[in-house]
C-alpha cells in the first residue's frame, strides 16, 4: 500500500506535524488538514491493519486533535472522508434492510483430514480431473465474529450491511465507519473499478475484550459472555459511539464484486483469490497476512498441504490474537472456482475446517445433588471457575451415577472438560496421571438431601430419586415445570418469580398459581401494577390451554409433551383418567407399561386428585378442546404421508415452530437420515446428516424457502 519511501516521508511529516503551530489562514489550513489527513490514515494502517504502529498514541491522539481543531475552525474544510467524520452523531433510528449484490453463502464444514481429501475429491469428480491432479488452495483462518458486507462506489464507503439472511442484510453503515480498519476511501477506481463489494469479519481482539469487560465490571454491566457477541452486538447499537467504544475490528476476506464503469465484471482481472486479498490489503484493509514463517494466510500446493496448515493452525490457536473457531479452504484460481460454482446454500470451492472443540481443566471442588421435578437426583460437580471458549464454568452436570463410576470422577481430581460450539459443557475425563492420592470417591447419597426420605433406584433407570410427593424441592421443581414454555407457557413466569413467591409462602403447589393476589404482586419491588396485571392476564389465558399442556405440566414422570398429546386425544376430561385400568392406557398405540403405571399412581393418590379439583374450581380448564383432537390430515396436504427431518441452523423459524408447520401438512418428522426419509431441510452449517442424504440420493433436499413453499407457509 505504501512505499517505504512514502512511509518515511510520512512518518517525518507527522513528527514535523507534531510541532508545527495551528495555521490562522484559509490556505495554510487547508494544506495543514490535507497533510493531517493523509498522516492519520496512515498511522490508522500501520495501528489497526498491520497491528504494527510507528508512533505513539500519545502522538497519533495529538495529531488528530490538531486536525480536529482545524475543522472545528474551518468547518467548510471538513470533507466526509476525514478520518474525524468516522463517529457521526446522529442517531440511526431503525436498520434499514438492504440487498447484497451477489448472495452471501455460507460454507460447508470439514473436521479432519479424510473430510479435507473427500472436499479435494469432490471437486475433481465435479470438474472431471484426473484425482492424482493437485489444486491450489488459499487458507486462511475463520474469524469468529459478525459477517458484514462493505460496499464502496467511486472509491468511497457507502453502504455496510449484516449478512442477514444471506440476500437481505441490515445496513449498519454509521457503525461501520466508526471502526478505524475499514478505509472511508479506497483507491479502487485505479484499476478501473467503480462499485464493489467486500465481504469480511468484523471481530474484536481478545485483550481488548478483556479490558472491555474489567470496564464493564467497574461500571456494574452485565458483562459480554465472549468477543464475538461483544462485537456483533456493538455492530447493531443504535449508538455509533458505543459501536467506536467497542474497538472493534474488521478482516476482509472476499472481494465479492466488482464492476467498471460499464458494468463489466472487473473480478476478471485477478487470476487468484489470494491476489485479491493482496490487492486490498494495499488498498488499506485489514487482510489475514502472509508472514515468513506460519502466516495468517498461506497458498498450499495441495490438500496434504492444507490439512498440515490447517493442524498448525489448531495448535496455536489459542495463542492468537482473535477468536478463530477454524480455517477457511478456498480454491486458489478464481476461473477454476468459477468453474466449480456454488450449490443454494455455499460454494463447492470453499470449506470451513472446524477447529475441535476446546478444552480446559479444571480442579472437581465438590459434588452438589440436585432434586428434579420428579425427584430424580441429578450430581453437578462444582469446579474451580475455568475460562472455555469465552464463557465462565464453574458447574457441570455428572448426569448420573454410572456416569461418574464409569469415568472413575474423584473428588479433588483435576478434570478435563470440553465445550463445542454452544452446547453445555461436559466433563470429558478426569487427569489421572495429575492425581497425588489425595482424591476421594464422591459418595452418592443414599437419602434425599432436601426432605431427607430414602432414595431408591429402579432396575431400567440410571437416576436415583426421592419418592416423597412432597419433597420441597420437587414442589418448587413442578412449578417451574407447570408453567414452563412447553407446559402451560405462562408468559413472564419463570424460576425466579416462582422462588420469590415460593419463600414469601405464596406458592405451595400448582393451584396455588391460580390463586396469585396480583395486588399484593403489584407492591413487590420490581413488580408494579402493570407486570403484576401482565401476569394475570397470561395466567387466566393458561386457564383455557388445551388439556394436552395441562397434562404434560403436571410433572408425571415419562408423561412427556407427545405421550401427553396421546392421552389428550382420548379423552373428554382429564378426569376420566381416574378410573382407567392398565389395559386401558396400553391399548394406545405408543403408551407404554412404566408410563401407564406412573399415570395410575398419580391418580391413586387423593392428593393429586383434589389438586386437580382445586385448579377446575378456579377456572382451569380439564376438558378436551378442539386442539386436543387429532387432526385429519387429507389425503391431499402438501406433505401427506411424508417423513421428514430439519438439520442445521434455521433462520426464519424455530426447530419446534418448522417441525409442527411440517405436521400440519401431514408429514411425519422422524429423528435420523435413512432409506425411510423422503425431505431433508437444510439450515446453516448442516453437517453430517446432510452428507449422508446427499450420500443416500434417495432424500429430497430442501432449503428453508423451499420448505416454506412447500408448505404454503
Ligand atoms: S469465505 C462464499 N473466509 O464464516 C464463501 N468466511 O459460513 C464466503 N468467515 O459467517 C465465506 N472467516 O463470515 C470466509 N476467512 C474467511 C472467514 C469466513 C470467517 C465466516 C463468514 C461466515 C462464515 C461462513
Amino acid at each position: 500500500m505504501y512505499s517505504k519511501d512514502e512511509q518515511r516521508h510520512l512518518y517525518e511529516l507527522s513528527k514535523k506535524l507534531l510541532h508545527s503551530p495551528d495555521p490562522v489562514d484559509t490556505a495554510t489550513a487547508i494544506a495543514t488538514a490535507t497533510d493531517l489527513r493523509q498522516v492519520i490514515v496512515y498511522h490508522e494502517w500501520r495501528y489497526y491493519a498491520l497491528n504494527d504502529p510507528v508512533i505513539s498514541d500519545y502522538e497519533y491522539d495529538m495529531l488528530y486533535k490538531k486536525l480536529q481543531a482545524i475543522e472545528a475552525r474551518f468547518p467548510a474544510l471538513v470533507t466526509p472522508d476525514s478520518p474525524t467524520q468516522r463517529v457521526s452523531s446522529d442517531l440511526t433510528e431503525e436498520f434499514a434492510t438492504v440487498e447484497h449484490l451477489t448472495p452471501m453463502l455460507s460454507l460447508d464444514n470439514s473436521y479432519d483430514a479424510e473430510d479435507l481429501r473427500d472436499f479435494d475429491e469432490r471437486i475433481k469428480n465435479y470438474l472431471g480431473l484426473p484425482l492424482d491432479l493437485d489444486i491450489e488452495y488459499c487458507v486462511e483462518p475463520k474469524f469468529d465474529g459478525g459477517t458484514i458486507a462493505l460496499v464502496y462506489e467511486n472509491d468511497q464507503l457507502v453502504r455496510a450491511a449484516t449478512r442477514g439472511n444471506g440476500a437481505m442484510g441490515d445496513e449498519i453503515t454509521p457503525n461501520i465507519r466508526t471502526l478505524r480498519s475499514v478505509p472511508l476511501r479506497a483507491g479502487f477506481s485505479e484499476m478501473g473499478i467503480v462499485k464493489a463489494e467486500l465481504r469480511g469479519e468484523a471481530i474484536i481482539r481478545k485483550d481488548v475484550f478483556e479490558k472491555l469487560n474489567e470496564a464493564r465490571a467497574a461500571d456494574d454491566l452485565t458483562l459480554f459472555a465472549n468477543p464475538r457477541n461483544a462485537a456483533t452486538g456493538g455492530l447493531r447499537t443504535k449508538d455509533p459511539s458505543e459501536t467506536a467504544s467497542r474497538r472493534i475490528e474488521a478482516f476482509v476476506y472476499q472481494l465479492g464484486f466488482a464492476v467498471d464503469s460499464n458494468g463489466n465484471n472487473k473480478l476478471e482481472a485477478f487470476q487468484t483469490h489470494d491476489s485479491t486479498i493482496d490487492y486490498l490489503g494495499k488498498l488499506g484493509f485489514k487482510v489475514p497476512l502472509h508472514h515468513p514463517q506460519e502466516g495468517e494466510r498461506r497458498v498450499c500446493k495441495n490438500i496434504t498441504e492444507v490439512t498440515a496448515f490447517c493442524k498448525t493452525w489448531q495448535d496455536k490457536r489459542e495463542s492468537y490474537a482473535y477468536e478463530i473457531d477454524g480455517m477457511v479452504v478456498k480454491v486458489n484460481d478464481l476461473q477454476l472456482q468459477q468453474r466449480t460454482g456454488s450449490t443454494a446454500h455455499h460454494p463447492r470451492w470453499a470449506i470451513a475446517f472446524k477447529f475441535k472443540a476446546k478444552q480446559a481443566t479444571s480442579k472437581l471442588l465438590h459434588v452438589e445433588f440436585q432434586v428434579g421435578k420428579v425427584g430424580s437426583i441429578t450430581p453437578v460437580a462444582k469446579l474451580e471457575p475455568v475460562q472455555l471458549a469465552g464463557v465462565t464454568v464453574s458447574s457441570v452436570s455428572l448426569h448420573n451415577e454410572d456416569f461418574i463410576r464409569n469415568k472413575d470422577i474423584r473428588l479433588g481430581d483435576r478434570v478435563l472438560v470440553e465445550r463445542a460450539g454452544d452446547v453445555i459443557p461436559y466433563i470429558v475425563k478426569p487427569m489421572e496421571e495429575l492425581r497425588d492420592g489425595s482424591e476421594r470417591e464422591v459418595v452418592f447419597p443414599s437419602h434425599c438431601p432436601v426432605c431427607h426420605s430414602e432414595l431408591v433406584r429402579a432396575e431400567d433407570e440410571a437416576a436415583w430419586r426421592c419418592e416423597n410427593p412432597d419433597c420441597e424441592a420437587q414442589l418448587l421443581q413442578r412449578m417451574i415445570h407447570h408453567v414452563s414454555k412447553n407446559a402451560m407457557n405462562i408468559d413472564g413466569f419463570g424460576e425466579s418469580q416462582i422462588e420469590r413467591f415460593y419463600r414469601l409462602g405464596w406458592l405451595r403447589n400448582i393451584a396455588d398459581i391460580y390463586r396469585l393476589d396480583y395486588e399484593k404482586i403489584a407492591q413487590l419491588e420490581g413488580f408494579g401494577e402493570k407486570s403484576a396485571a401482565n401476569l394475570h392476564k397470561s395466567i387466566e389465558k393458561a386457564k383455557q390451554n388445551p388439556i394436552h399442556r395441562l397434562l404434560h405440566s403436571l410433572s408425571i414422570h415419562h408423561l412427556g409433551i407427545k405421550a401427553s398429546k396421546i392421552l389428550a386425544a382420548e379423552i373428554g376430561n382429564v378426569m376420566e383418567l381416574k378410573d382407567w385400568d392398565e389395559e386401558r392406557f396400553t391399548n394406545i398405540k405408543d403408551i407404554g407399561p412404566v408410563l401407564t403405571h406412573n399415570v395410575i399412581r398419580f391418580f391413586q393418590n387423593e392428593k393429586n386428585v383434589e389438586l386437580l379439583r382445586e385448579m377446575e374450581a378456579l377456572g382451569v380448564n380439564l376438558t378436551q378442546t378442539e386442539d386436543d383432537r387429532p387432526k385429519a390430515v387429507s389425503a391431499d396436504a402438501p406433505l401427506a404421508g411424508k417423513t421428514i427431518l430439519f438439520t442445521g441452523t434455521l433462520s426464519k423459524m424455530g426447530r419446534k415452530e418448522a417441525q409442527a408447520k411440517a405436521e400440519a401438512a401431514g408429514a411425519k418428522n422422524i429423528s435420523a437420515v435413512s432409506g425411510n426419509l423422503d425431505y431433508l431441510v437444510v439450515g446453516e452449517d448442516a453437517g453430517s446428516k446432510l452428507k449422508k442424504a446427499q450420500a443416500l440420493g434417495t432424500v429430497t433436499i430442501l432449503t428453508e424457502d423451499e420448505f416454506l413453499a412447500l408448505v404454503g407457509g
